[in-house]
């Protein structure tokens, strides 16, 4: 569960992306984060299965971090967030420090095309980078039997192509869930 002072923080981040996409901000000054009620969701999926290995692709300045870490922290688990723009993951360094969460977190940062080969099977991975990018991450990532990988902005960015990508996997069960901007959950075998 997340408790009031992240509830906030993930509030604050949230008005804030709100603010700059009335504003038209530009993509590359947008942090385009995850929706409150998905950042919810996570935190209870992890934290309901139990966890205890889990990787965030597209960490931006730290609204689902906020979420993934508070998960593992109930599951006594750890979480690699991997995020290519330095100064929004210095900012969910900060962010993350001030609500006593960095101390579950491997940050690293770079591409995630050159990282995620190198990182060991996890439990659960959230997807949340360039659209264009998400089945290829999908791939790279090592996932055990009973692993569950979740992707978000399914239905705003019609990701039909990531979603037959998945369920075309043998020992998948894979279904989109209309939580936010659309989550698709897919769970191995
Ligand atoms: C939609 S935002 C993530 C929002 C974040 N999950 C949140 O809730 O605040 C996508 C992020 O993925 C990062 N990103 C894009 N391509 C990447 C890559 N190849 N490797 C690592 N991060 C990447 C972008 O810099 C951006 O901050």
């Amino acid at each position: 569960m997340l408790q009031t002072k992240e509830r906030t923080a993930i509030a604050r981040l949230w008005n804030r992306k709100l603010d700059q996409d009335a504003a038209s901000a530009p993509k590359q000054e947008r942090h385009r984060n995850l929706e409150p009620a998905s950042a919810e969701f996570l935190c209870a999926l992890v934290t309901g299965v139990g966890a205890r290995r889990v990787i965030e692709v597209g960490g931006s300045s730290g609204l689902s971090t906020i979420a993934l870490a508070a998960a593992v922290r109930e599951t006594s688990g750890r979480l690699v967030t991997l995020e290519i723009e330095p100064t929004r993951q210095a900012e969910s360094r900060a962010t993350l420090g001030s609500l006593g969460l960095e101390g579950y977190v491997d940050y690293i940062l770079g591409d995630a095309a050159g990282i995620l080969p190198k990182l060991n099977e996890c439990d659960f991975a959230f997807i949340d980078c360039e659209k264009e990018d998400y089945i290829r991450f999908f791939d790279l990532l090592k996932i055990g039997p009973g692993g569950i990988v979740v992707a978000d902005n399914i239905l705003s960015h019609g990701l039909s192509e990531y979603v037959e990508h998945v369920r075309s996997r043998p020992k998948v069960e894979s279904i989109t869930l209309p939580i936010g901007k659309g989550l698709e959950i897919t769970r191995f075998l």
